[in-house]
Parts: C-alpha cells; sequence; structure tokens
C-alpha cells in the first residue's frame, strides 16, 4: 500500500482533532484515498505544552523547517489562525512544493488573492472547505455540486459562537457575558472573539462564499455588518413575543444586476428552519435557479466537526481532487468581478424598533410623526405597563412595513435625538 507522508502545523483545538482522526482512524481514509495517510511532523509554537492527542515519537517540533525541508511530505494542514505569521508560513509552505489545507478564513478573506496566485503559480493547491462553516461541506457544494446553477441567494447562520451566545442568552437566560466564556472553553470561538461577536468572521466567511458562489470581489470590511455584541435580553424576550426568535445572518442575495451582502441579528419566524438553528450549529439556505431552494444544517465549530472538513479536504488533496477544482475554479483570479455590490441603504426590510422612551403624553406621536416623515409604515406596536422600579420609563416596540435600510437609519437618528428618549435605540432587520 503506498504511503503518503503529511504534517499538520498549528496543534490547537482543530489540529488536535485533525492528528485524532489521522492516528485513531487510519483505515477508514486508507479506503477513501486509496493509500495510508502517515502524520509525519506536527509543528507547534511551544513544545512543553500538553497536548490532548498521544503522538508518536518524533512526530512534534516547533521546527517549520522539519517540514518544509522534507520532500516526503506532500501535504500540510495549516492550523494556526489569524494573518501573521499564517500568511508567511503558507507562502513558505507552497514555495517547498507542499499543497495546503486550511480553516482560516481570516487569511483567505484578507490576502486570498495573493496566496491564490502564488499557489498557481507554483502548480499547488490550497483546500479551504473547513474555513466555512466548519462541518457543513459548503465550499464544496456551492463550487462543484451546486456548479449546473445560477445562485439567487444565500442566507446563513455562519458563527458558531455567535449562534451558541445567543442561544444560550435565549433559551437558558444566560448572559452574554457567560455564554461567550462557555464558547471560549468549547472552542468555539476565535482567538480574539471580537472577530466572533462584531460579526467580522461572518463577514469574512460571507465574502468567501460571495466569491464562490456570484464571482463577487468585495472585501469583507466593505460588507455592511454588526454583531451581537449589544444584544439585549429584552429584545430576545419582545422578539418571542412577536412570534420571532433573534439570529446573526450573513445575507447574499442578487437584486436585479447587483449583489446585496449584510451580516447583522435578524429577527427570523418562530418555526422557520433558521429559527432552529441552536448552539455552535450553523445553517445556509442556498436558493439557485434549478435546484431552488437547498438547506445545510451542521456544527459550525468545534474540534472534531471542523477536523471532518479538514481531513476531508486531506483526502482529496492526496488522490489529486483537490488540484483539478483548483485550476478550474480560479478562485481570486485576474477575471474581473461578474457582479457588483448594492448599496445597503436600499436594501429593503420589515424592522423592529424598541426605545426607552418617557412615559409622557405626546411622545408615541413625535415617534410616528418622525417615521411618518421618512415613508416607513407601522405594522404594529407593543407598550406595556411600566414595570416596578423602573422610574417612568418604558419600552416602546415598534415593529414596520418593508422600508429601506436607509430610511430606517435616518428615522432612528432623529428619534435618538428627541428629549423623551433615553439612550441608543435598537434597530434589527425582519427576516421574512
Ligand atoms: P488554536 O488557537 O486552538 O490553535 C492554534 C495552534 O497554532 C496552537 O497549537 C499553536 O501552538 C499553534 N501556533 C501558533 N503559532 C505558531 C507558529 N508560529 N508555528 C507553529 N504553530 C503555531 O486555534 P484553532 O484550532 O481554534 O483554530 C485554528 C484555525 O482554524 C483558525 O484559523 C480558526 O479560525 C479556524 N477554525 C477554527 C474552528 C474552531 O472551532 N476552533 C472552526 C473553524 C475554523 P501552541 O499549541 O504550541 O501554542
Ligand atoms: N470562531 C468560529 C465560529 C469558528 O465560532 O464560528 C468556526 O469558523
Amino acid at each position: 500500500m503506498e504511503i503518503t507522508k503529511v504534517a499538520i502545523v498549528g496543534l490547537g483545538t482543530v489540529g488536535t482533532g485533525v492528528a485524532r482522526l489521522l492516528l485513531e482512524h487510519g483505515d477508514r481514509f486508507t479506503r477513501h484515498a486509496g493509500r495510508t495517510l502517515w502524520l509525519e511532523k506536527a509543528v507547534v509554537s511551544d513544545l512543553k505544552k500538553p497536548r490532548d492527542v498521544e503522538l508518536p515519537k518524533g512526530v512534534l517540533t516547533d521546527k517549520l523547517s522539519d517540514v518544509t525541508g522534507n520532500p516526503e511530505i506532500k501535504a500540510v494542514v495549516q492550523l494556526i489562525g489569524g494573518l501573521e505569521p499564517d500568511r508567511t508560513i503558507m507562502l513558505k509552505l507552497l514555495e517547498s512544493g507542499k499543497d495546503v489545507i486550511t480553516a482560516n478564513k481570516a487569511l483567505l478573506a484578507e490576502h486570498g488573492p495573493e496566496l491564490f496566485d502564488r499557489a498557481r503559480e507554483l502548480g499547488r493547491s490550497i483546500a479551504f472547505e473547513a474555513s466555512v462553516a466548519g462541518g457543513i461541506p459548503i465550499v464544496a457544494a456551492i463550487g462543484q455540486c451546486l456548479s449546473s446553477n445560477e445562485i439567487r441567494s444565500l442566507h446563513g447562520i455562519l458563527n458558531g459562537t455567535c449562534n451558541f451566545i445567543v442561544s444560550q442568552m435565549d433559551h437558558h437566560g444566560a448572559s452574554y457575558d457567560d455564554a461567550l466564556r462557555e464558547a471560549q472553553r468549547r472552542g468555539y470561538a476565535e482567538a480574539d472573539p471580537t472577530m466572533d461577536v462584531d460579526g467580522s468572521d461572518a463577514a469574512q466567511k460571507l465574502s468567501i462564499l460571495a466569491h464562490l458562489a456570484f464571482g463577487a470581489r468585495v472585501h469583507w470590511r466593505d460588507i455592511p455588518r454588526e454583531g451581537i455584541q449589544n444584544l439585549q435580553a429584552a429584545d430576545l424576550k419582545f422578539a418571542r413575543e412577536l412570534g420571532f426568535r433573534i439570529k446573526l445572518l450573513a445575507v447574499a442575495q442578487l437584486v436585479g444586476d447587483q449583489l446585496e451582502l449584510h451580516v447583522a441579528p435578524q429577527l427570523v419566524r418562530l418555526g422557520s428552519p433558521l429559527a432552529d438553528v441552536r448552539d455552535a450549529y450553523n445553517a445556509v439556505r442556498v436558493v439557485g435557479d434549478a435546484v431552488g431552494k437547498v438547506w445545510f444544517h451542521g456544527l459550525g465549530a468545534g474540534q472534531m466537526p471542523t477536523a471532518s472538513a479538514v481531513v476531508a479536504d486531506l483526502i482529496d488533496t492526496v488522490v489529486g481532487r483537490t488540484a483539478i477544482t483548483f485550476r478550474t475554479l480560479e478562485l481570486w483570479s485576474q477575471r474581473p468581478a461578474r457582479v457588483a455590490p448594492r448599496d445597503f441603504g436600499m436594501a429593503e426590510s420589515r424592522f423592529y424598533l424598541r426605545f426607552d422612551v418617557d412615559d409622557h403624553p405626546g411622545v408615541l406621536s413625535e415617534i410616528t410623526g418622525i417615521l411618518g416623515r421618512h415613508g416607513i409604515s407601522i405594522a404594529s406596536v407593543i407598550q406595556h405597563e411600566p414595570t416596578a422600579g423602573a422610574g417612568d420609563a418604558v419600552p416602546l416596540v415598534i415593529m414596520t412595513h418593508v422600508t429601506q435600510q436607509g430610511a430606517a437609519d435616518k428615522a432612528v437618528a432623529e428619534i435618538d435625538k428627541l428629549n423623551s428618549v433615553r439612550g441608543r435605540s435598537v434597530r434589527i432587520r425582519v427576516h421574512e
């Protein structure tokens, strides 16, 4: 039986899962790859750190040159995270003749064009299934299985940490801080969890999917995005009362010949598939012109689900499948973008608005007057009796009919300046 030597660079949450799969389920991969995948080296930064996997003697090293200098190692799984030194290490690996497998969406969303051009020049490949939605095979689905379609839209829950936090707050009454700590403990969060909770991680994944699905060339920083860091228990409660849950959604949809893109918390209807996606699960709904609606659901973060996608990429790489798709897909190539982004101000939606207002006569009409002047029509209003100890401030919740994002932003900014309105108001899109 042929043996192909492989290496891992980065043995943290995901790297450990990959090592476990390779060492404990070698037979399975021999069946799928038609050869033995031999873990030759695992590169880490700290040799003294305890590891959750028992590696054969001589495998662990802190020298990248043990991999780059070994021509017998053909493919390398790179699982460090962040931009540097990950970018430099990937270039070194490619230049030393290795095919690379990564889960690092931040790196691809930032340096994809440079890295993919270099890999193509060198006749090497980069596989990245695990970079979006963890264990869900969404990259292969869009890049290969749905390639007979024109993709019309893509709606996704793409960040496991955020979905876990919101689920813990919504279903178990957990505080935001406790839920975030637990997501970190379980290995879902990025080294800097700000990237998760402020919507950056989901925007990076959306930029990769939008490139694959629509040929868009939108830098993730140019995708309008909001995170969950300001989400309050009160909004989860009002959303339920109105028949919704709140989820951090990433959206890419064609409107005419332009692409609307955004990441933001949104109200999704109770009973809809997106509302039922809990904990670290991710989901993606893709609409294609031939296939119609297709749903994907699975764990989007965590050690073994992510390792599952990484090792599948490793098998595709060593048997030569990745090289074919890598060449034919021409990702981040010199080809012109197929679609231009749409001005987010024109994106239409219903909105959930919450204002903390003085419980005085005339306040409601001041607010509805401003909404009316911006052409925003009201669908429903909730104002409960003041609760004991809340002073004379009451929450006022308004659901609007469909309007444009720009109109809602301007109206809310104007309302926030009213003397009768306390603090900053809440404005959340409604996904229908
Ligand atoms: P961790 O922080 O858990 O692990 C990072 C690893 O990189 C550590 O083992 C660390 O070594 C090693 N490392 C750091 N610097 C170097 C270096 N210069 N040379 C060699 N090794 C180095 O990260 P994760 O496993 O959580 O994530 C890895 C990647 O996968 C990230 O890009 C992340 O976004 C992505 N990802 C993560 C998911 C998850 O659920 N965690 C899901 C999907 C994608 P040491 O142990 O010695 O400190
Ligand atoms: N931090 C990421 C998340 C890991 O929570 O979704 C998976 O990409």
